[in-house]
């Protein structure tokens, strides 16, 4: 995965990018990450990266050419680019778009936002694609950019320490994930569940399935509506709701089972 990020901030994302599992991504190859300061592009000696918004009103729009000029630098003949410019209005981003991210050849270009936003030409005339990462409005595009560069990279096989886990994290087969446990078994008066120390796998493979149901049941109910679940999932709901048919009543606010 290659990334080019244009930024009026790269502290940020050389902060986070040279940590932990994106540190070793880099260090392993799976994972090429150069960070472009826009204000190096700004023709004028105060490296003025934007100007108030046509039209009046409040705060500051990012300038258009600084930006074409920083991807000017960076074209090279049958180089590739995918622009993405992280923003609320952009398509949510999931597990899937994710993957796909992971996945592609040509070059990905994040173009991070700040202020009020950039002037309008950039995303137009690159054709860029806006993603978001919620719904809620974050200072710049940086932390966005990082979100999804990280959740990309752990697609990419050889990131992860243990190949099993983008395969079985949330979201991988539409459902939570079931509950974690590590040693010691008695942590502050508080247990283990008796299977996962039975050393029978077969039983832990099924409660893991049962508890991951319980989990979106409960807190996601939303990820079940229209799935066709196979039998052996259906009676696994069937043993939830007998244990605890109470629960799928108070579901969390916004969210219900209908
Ligand atoms: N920039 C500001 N808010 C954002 C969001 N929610 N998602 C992506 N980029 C953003």
């Amino acid at each position: 995965m290659q990334c080019e990020i244009l930024t009026l901030f790269p502290e940020i994302i050389s902060g986070v990018a040279s940590q932990s599992i994106l540190k070793r991504a880099q260090e392993m190859g799976h994972l090429r990450l150069r960070i472009h300061n826009i204000r190096d592009y700004t023709p004028d000696p105060h490296r003025v990266a934007d100007d108030v918004p046509y039209g009046g009103g409040g705060g500051m729009v990012m300038k258009a050419e600084p930006i074409f000029q920083a991807i000017d630098a960076l074209r090279q003949p049958g180089g590739k680019f995918r622009f993405v410019i992280p923003s609320p209005q952009g398509i949510p981003l999931t597990q899937s778009l994710a993957e796909e991210l992971s996945q592609e050849h040509q070059s990905l270009v994040f173009i991070c936002g700040h202020y009020e936003g950039i002037d309008e030409r950039v995303q137009s005339g690159l054709a860029a694609e806006e993603i978001s990462i919620g719904d809620y409005v974050l200072t710049g595009g940086e932390l966005a950019t990082l979100v999804i560069i990280d959740a990309a990279v752990r697609f990419i096989p050889g990131v992860l320490g243990d190949p099993q886990s983008a395969q079985q994290d949330s979201f991988a087969d539409s459902l939570l994930d079931y509950p974690h446990f590590t040693r010691p078994s008695a942590v502050r008066g508080l247990g283990v569940p008796d299977i996962l120390l039975s050393g029978n796998h077969q039983a832990i493979k099924r409660w893991r399935r049962k508890e991951a149901l319980r989990n979106t049941l409960l807190k996601r109910p939303d990820l079940l509506e229209d799935r066709n679940l196979p039998d052996e999932d259906q009676q696994l709901i069937h043993e939830i709701l007998e244990e605890s048919p109470s629960a799928l009543c108070q579901p969390k606010a916004g969210r219900s089972l209908s």
